[in-house]
């Protein structure tokens, strides 16, 4: 029986992604077959349906973040990241409210209309401190989207910030898997508490950003299954993956790294079952290849983050090893991303790149 599914499945690629591409759902076995990818041909196909839909819903437009990363403070020890707390060899730095500011003053005139606050979670940014900076940005920028990347909150909190004037909130989930969430976090961490604040976010009223890292130590197919029935469940607006970079200063130096193609599958197998779903290429991507984010676009994804924080400190903000975009200031950032878009077949928009939901 088993053999006849996996021969059945290995007949229909074509048609599993064309039901996706028109809505439907597709089995488990379906998944993991689109997943585990069958050989070059079946990923090209399956990168131009994606694109096909993402050209669709949100024609050649690429929309931009301009990401602050404010602190590489951080309370939690999570074993594949760089700026854990338990690496000691990490450089650590803060920026203040002024700071924060001056990148979003940079930024406007560059024509970001979306700000990314994203952080470790660094207990000195007290709520109090977090609704000042973030009300400080509302009032002088009232066109533009606030989005908040700094982790696990009480409901409280994020209801706290919303009122500030904060419209967003990233917080992948990792992996939905709970036995593998506990193999990558320390037993402080609990997948349910995480899963809880993506809940909470979107009754809130923030569009919400999920999503996971590809190849992280340990990850299997069916884990990534269960990271696309998760989002099924939470219905994110935004979708944020990347592959897991190795960092040397990690007990996970060891493991080797995500790979391009499982990557790039994947952010096509997620907009054709996620078509309205703000999809970034990520740093991460563009870091395991020189033209991963070209590729990321033309396999389905539609948003880049380029890098607001001043350039003195953007070498400290190493989640994983030899992150690119560390050397250039936000003007050459943005430039050189708007002629990586245009090569890839699409144009960099100055919006603030809402999504576009159909129910
Ligand atoms: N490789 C790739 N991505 C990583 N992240 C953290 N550490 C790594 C790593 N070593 C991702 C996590 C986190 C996001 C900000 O960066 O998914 O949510
Ligand atoms: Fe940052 Fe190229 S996108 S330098």
């Amino acid at each position: 029986m088993a053999h006849s599914l996996v021969s059945d499945v290995t007949k229909s690629v074509e048609n599993i992604i064309l039901s996706l591409a028109e809505n439907k759902d597709a089995s488990d076995s379906e998944l993991i077959y689109l997943i585990e990818g069958s050989d070059g041909t079946s990923d090209a196909l399956l990168f131009s349906h994606a694109d096909a839909v993402r050209r669709k819903m949100y024609g050649k437009d690429v929309y931009i973040r301009g990401l602050i990363e404010f602190t590489n403070h951080c309370k939690n020890d999570c074993l594949y990241c760089g700026i854990r707390r338990g690496n000691k060899n990490a450089r650590r730095y803060r920026l203040d409210r002024d700071e924060i500011l001056s990148c979003c003053k940079e930024g406007y005139a560059l024509g970001f209309r979306t700000f990314v606050l994203q952080g470790g979670e660094d207990p000195y940014y007290t709520d109090d401190i977090m609704c000042r900076i973030i009300s400080g940005i509302r009032d002088l920028y009232p066109d533009c989207a606030i989005t908040l990347s700094v982790g696990e909150k009480s409901r409280k909190s994020y209801e706290r910030y919303y009122k500030a004037g904060a419209n967003r909130y990233l917080l992948r989930h990792e992996t939905a898997d709970n036995e593998h969430y506990r193999r990558l976090h320390p037993a402080d961490m609990d997948p349910d508490n995480r899963k809880r604040c993506l809940f909470d976010l979107k009754e809130i009223g923030y569009q919400v950003g999920s999503g996971f890292m590809v190849g992280s130590p340990y990850q299997t197919p069916a884990n990534l299954l269960c990271d696309l029935r998760f989002l099924q469940e939470l219905r994110p607006d935004m979708i944020g993956i990347g592959p897991y970079i190795t960092h040397p200063c990690t007990p996970f130096k060891d493991f080797s790294s995500g790979s391009l193609e499982l990557t790039l599958r994947m952010i096509a197998v997620l907009r054709l079952m996620f078509p309205y779903a703000l999809i970034p290429a990520t740093t991460a991507l563009g870091t395991i290849h020189p033209s991963g984010r070209e590729l990321g676009l033309k396999a389905g994804a539609n948003v880049v983050m380029p890098n607001l924080s001043p350039v003195r400190f953007r070498k400290l903000y190493e989640l994983y090893e030899n992150k690119i975009c560390t050397g250039e200031e936000a003007a050459q950032c943005i430039s050189c991303l708007k002629a990586r878009v245009s090569s890839a077949g699409y144009r960099v928009v100055t919006s603030r790149g809402d999504v576009k939901r159909q129910e």
